[in-house]
């Protein structure tokens, strides 16, 4: 894992912006995989300012986004899809039928999961997995005891989650129990995971991810695992990480090649 440390969360998304922009300047057909939630927003706000005024070109990329709810028509207020449409999708030059986001209407569950699956290896797999973490250490929709070899399915949400994202659809009672998830075996798929993270709040997974045992306990913890996992924190989110200095100072002392 390569953790990078940034004074705040702007500087952290800056620079995660530009690990995204130069991979779409080398590979202009790459995958992405994107998450939703708080930690993605300033990432893809200067993504849009990139297309805007650095002419970063969207036009050969295709997108799949990790999870929807269950039962969420696409045009829903809370809905994966309108968050990405509204943040992203709708501000950048990227054909529309390049763009996958589980369908959190469809009769056969099992079937689209598999159809999805299919959708991303006909693509060719992920070039980057973009990812931020619950606070119980999910990333996507991966729950604690999702097995680390998960393929995209129906989870359950915790109860806990359900709560963090209760605001979001005005009360406890409108949130899905259920979601479409890509499965943690679909994230270690992909050639280079970025995972995000801000907050006080997140700095317990962040250490136990990072710096704990690879457990079904802490699905982001098999990240460990993967040959390019980079983590971009801010300060807050790095305060429990033992090894924060030795972090900073390999990033601090990079060869010029390798800086981001
Ligand atoms: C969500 C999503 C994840 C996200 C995480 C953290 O609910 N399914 O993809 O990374 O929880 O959310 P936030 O960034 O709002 O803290």
């Amino acid at each position: 894992m390569e953790i990078i440390i940034q004074p705040d969360s702007q500087q952290a998304s800056q620079v995660a912006a530009r690990i995204v922009a130069r991979l779409i300047r080398e590979k202009p057909h790459a995958v992405l995989g994107l998450a939703t939630g708080n930690t993605p927003l300033q990432l893809y706000r200067n993504l849009v300012r990139m297309h805007r005024e650095e002419e970063l070109d969207f036009s050969g990329l295709t997108c799949f986004t990790l999870d929807e709810y269950v039962g969420l028509p696409p045009a829903h207020p809370s809905s994966l899809h309108s968050y990405l449409w509204a943040h992203l999708f709708s501000q950048i030059n990227l054909p529309k039928e390049r763009i996958n986001i589980p369908d959190g209407q469809t009769p056969d569950i099992p079937a689209a999961c598999r159809k999805y699956e299919q959708a991303i290896r006909s693509a060719g797999g992920f070039d980057v997995q973009v990812l931020g973490i619950g606070k119980n250490g999910h990333i996507g929709y991966n729950e604690p005891s999702s097995s680390l070899s998960s393929r995209t399915r129906i989870k359950t949400l915790t109860a806990e989650t359900r709560l963090e994202v209760a605001a979001a659809f005005g009360g406890l009672d409108a949130v899905p129990a259920h979601v479409i998830t890509m499965g943690l075996g679909t994230i270690m798929d992909a050639r280079m995971c970025l995972l995000l993270a801000f907050g006080q709040k997140k700095a317990k997974a962040v250490a136990q991810a990072v710096e704990g045992p690879v457990t079904a306990m802490v699905p982001a913890s098999v990240l460990q695992m993967h040959p390019r996992a980079l983590v971009v924190l801010d300060m807050d989110a790095a305060s429990g990480l033992d090894m924060a200095d030795y972090y900073i100072w390999v990033q601090d002392n990079k060869p010029d090649w390798q800086k981001y």
